[in-house]
């Protein structure tokens, strides 16, 4: 069985108490953080930036904080984060013109590097890129809001992706971000997924241990 990962998204999470909601996901066994950071420009929507991040390290969450950048121009907000205090940081390729060069910013600033594919962005040239990436998001959803339904041709999408990985021979972790639920994450695992991201599924219920707890028994169950 993989290690597979929960990575709760913080877009659902009430902003007022944003400490305590990360702090309450990660105690109720959550992974790692998935923090989004939108523009209203790269996606129509605007949610947290660097300040968030580095707010929730002053109220002292020590978990992973993987940043997912919905937001263009880059290059800025790459170091900015890391400065924050985000150990990862995973951007879009549409989002950037060098994106080896902000691959490895990302990994010179001492955080994992990642990039994030939207449903429809190329998979063409990804193998190349991968010697330089730590996790890859495949986006099962549009980017820019929680709460959307998965799409399903995603689970192709997945399985294309953990061929490539698998090919190059690369240590490469594989998320999947949109729309996981209970009822399809066992079918997002065997499609060939490590980290789950998943929003509104968690944080829309009062019981988040409950929820991630039939996450990992769904989990526990795939072959
Ligand atoms: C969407 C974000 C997701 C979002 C997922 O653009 O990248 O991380 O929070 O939300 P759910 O799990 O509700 O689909
Ligand atoms: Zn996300």
């Amino acid at each position: 069985m993989r290690n597979y990962k929960i990575a709760p998204s913080l877009l659902s999470a009430d902003f007022a108490r944003l400490g305590e909601e990360a702090q309450a996901v990660i105690a109720a066994g959550g992974d790692l953080l998935h923090f989004d950071a939108m523009d209203n420009h790269f996606v129509p929507n605007l949610s947290m930036g660097p300040l968030a991040c580095a707010a929730l390290r002053r109220y002292g969450i020590q978990a992973e904080i993987s940043v997912h950048l919905m937001a263009k121009p880059i290059d800025r907000l790459i170091v900015d984060f890391a400065q924050a205090g985000a150990t990862g940081i995973i951007f879009h390729a549409e989002a950037s013109e060098r994106i080896e060069d902000d691959l490895s910013l990302i990994r010179k600033l001492g955080c994992k590097a990642g990039l994030a594919l939207k449903p429809e962005t190329t998979l063409q040239g990804l193998e190349v890129l991968l010697a330089k990436m730590d996790f890859i998001i495949v986006m099962s959803v549009n980017p820019g809001f929680g709460g959307q339904t998965f799409i399903p041709t995603s689970l192709d999408r997945i399985k294309q992706v953990r061929s490539l990985i698998a090919a190059s021979g690369r240590d490469v972790q594989l998320a999947v971000d949109g729309g996981v639920k209970i009822d399809n994450i066992a079918q997002i695992a065997r499609a060939g997924a490590d980290i789950f991201v998943a929003g509104s599924a968690i944080f829309n219920q009062p019981d988040y241990r409950q929820v991630i707890t039939a996450m990992r028994r769904e989990l526990a169950g795939v072959k």
